[in-house]
Order: C-alpha cells, then sequence, then structure tokens
C-alpha cells in the first residue's frame, strides 16, 4: 500500500482547491527549471492532495511556455500518486455543450513547439501511451462529476493544438469531420506523456467552454466567451475535486493498469 497524494493542475479559472488543511505555498525548484509556480499543499479529508496552477496565478505561461517538464517533475519530487489535469477546451460535437465535462480517454498530439520527454541523449526510452490516461482514476474524476450534479461525458479524444491562436475553420472542421476528434485544447499535451515517463497515473477532466469555430449556429470562439462560461464551470470543477478524495482514498494498491511501471520495458540505454 502506498499514501495517496492527489495532485490537480489547473487550468485557466481554477487557481487553488477549497476546504485545504495546512494549506501552504512552497517553491520547489527542478532540474528542469522552475515549475509555473509555487505549489499548494495541504490536506483535504485525510487525504494529501497538492495543486499547481498550469498557467501560474496571474496566468502568466501561455500553452506554449507553460514548463511541462518541471511542473511534471515537482509533481514526482513531492511524492505525488495521481494527476488530474483540469482544463478548459472547446466541442466538436454538438451533445458536448459549453458547461458540459469530457472525462478525456484519448489524446491526437498535434502540438510541436514543446519540450516532450524527460529522456534523449544518455538514456533513452520509449514509453507507451496507447492508453494514456489511467482508467482508475478516470473513474473516480467521472464518479466525482456527477456527484458534483456536473454534465458529464465519460471519454473522448482531445486534438492538442499549439496555439496560441484557435483553430482556422478548415481546420476545425477537419479535426471533427475526418480525424474524429471530440474537443480540443492547448495544453495536455505534452503533459499526458510526461506523466506516463514520471510513472504517475494521470486522468483529464475537460471542460467545455466553447463550439471552437465549426458550429453554423455559434460563430467563431473568441476568450470573452470562454471566460464567460469558464466562471460557471470553475466552481463546478472545484466542487468536482472535493470528492476526489473520498472517492480515492488515504492509501492505494498499485496501479492495475501499470501507470506506475511504465518505465520497466521502456529504456533502451544499458547500465554503465
Ligand atoms: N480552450 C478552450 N476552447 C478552446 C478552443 N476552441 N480551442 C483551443 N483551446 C481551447
Amino acid at each position: 500500500m502506498t499514501k495517496t497524494k492527489i495532485a490537480v493542475i489547473g487550468g485557466s479559472g481554477i487557481y487553488d482547491i477549497d476546504g485545504l488543511e495546512n494549506a501552504e505555498w512552497t517553491a520547489v525548484d527542478t532540474p528542469w527549471g522552475a515549475p509555473s509556480d509555487q505549489i499548494l499543499t495541504g490536506v483535504l479529508n485525510g487525504v494529501d492532495m497538492a495543486f499547481l496552477p498550469r498557467h501560474g496565478r496571474g496566468h502568466i505561461h501561455s500553452p506554449t511556455t507553460v514548463p511541462y517538464r518541471a511542473n511534471i517533475d515537482v509533481l514526482k519530487r513531492i511524492g505525488v500518486t495521481d494527476v488530474i489535469s483540469v482544463s478548459a477546451c472547446g466541442s466538436f460535437r454538438e451533445q458536448m455543450a459549453p458547461g458540459d465535462f469530457v472525462i478525456v480517454d484519448q489524446f491526437i498530439d498535434r502540438t510541436f513547439a514543446r519540450e516532450k520527454s524527460f529522456f534523449g541523449t544518455g538514456c533513452v526510452a520509449h514509453v507507451s501511451v496507447a492508453h494514456p490516461t489511467c482508467p482508475r482514476l478516470s473513474a473516480a474524476c467521472l464518479a466525482a462529476a456527477i456527484d458534483a450534479g456536473i454534465t458529464v461525458h465519460d471519454g473522448g479524444t482531445y486534438l492538442a493544438m499549439e496555439g496560441p491562436q484557435f483553430s482556422t475553420l478548415a481546420e476545425s472542421k477537419m479535426y471533427r469531420e475526418s480525424w474524429g476528434a471530440d474537443v480540443i485544447g492547448m495544453t495536455n499535451m505534452p503533459e499526458a506523456k510526461l506523466a506516463r515517463e514520471a510513472e504517475l497515473c494521470y486522468a483529464s477532466v475537460a471542460m467545455i467552454t466553447d463550439y471552437d469555430s465549426w458550429h453554423p449556429d455559434h460563430g467563431e470562439v473568441d476568450v470573452t466567451q470562454i471566460i464567460q462560461t469558464l466562471m460557471g464551470n470553475a466552481d463546478k470543477g472545484r466542487d468536482m475535486v472535493k470528492r476526489l478524495p473520498d472517492l480515492l482514498g488515504a492509501t492505494r494498491e498499485d496501479c492495475p493498469h501499470g501507470c506506475d511501471k511504465a518505465l520497466e520495458y521502456a529504456i533502451l540505454t544499458g547500465p554503465d
């Protein structure tokens, strides 16, 4: 049995966790540089928690400049076992409406200007990301969202784009019609890949703020529209997070899906 430590990486609109006991913001450095911000740690319903604002308090990092490696490294370093990503996204599906949440289970990674691995020269490793999210952790997020009365969709493919501009109409239609993506966002990659390399269980809760630009009745997406929906979504997101400690418990078994052993057969470089 291991002590559970749940980390929430909060996206736009979520900058802390409600009701945390012994709450403390601490600066932690990493070999990959500084994380997006200090880490908030504390205890919620008897379970150790950590919180990291992905864009930093004050929203100072764009999706491209978020220090993804430092963020995942710092969570590993402080003993986190379970990482829950909360982020805003656009929807490619009529039935996935603004205000709804999606428990993402697949990604199409179209980002290109970010460091995507902890491995490279000196130590080469290829982890599997065929199933990039942890089903056990995703199920807990689904249950927490249902308990909180949120309209939530179980499973969906997230197109991770570089940004910072939104998609063109042609791209939006292609992602939806030809590529089969359900939602679009700018931040879940390479975060999910790095969590797997760090052998951390990872679940992604995507909060829908808009219909991107494909929807004939909704026009094009803009930041004002996103922020408006985000206000309501952020309260729901915080309500969902509050329910996670009871669902996950203060201790946990090894991950039944092997997320915590992802490197066992992944490293090619031999020992010295
Ligand atoms: N985040 C929220 N809405 C988005 C969209 N339509 N495209 C990319 N990222 C988003």
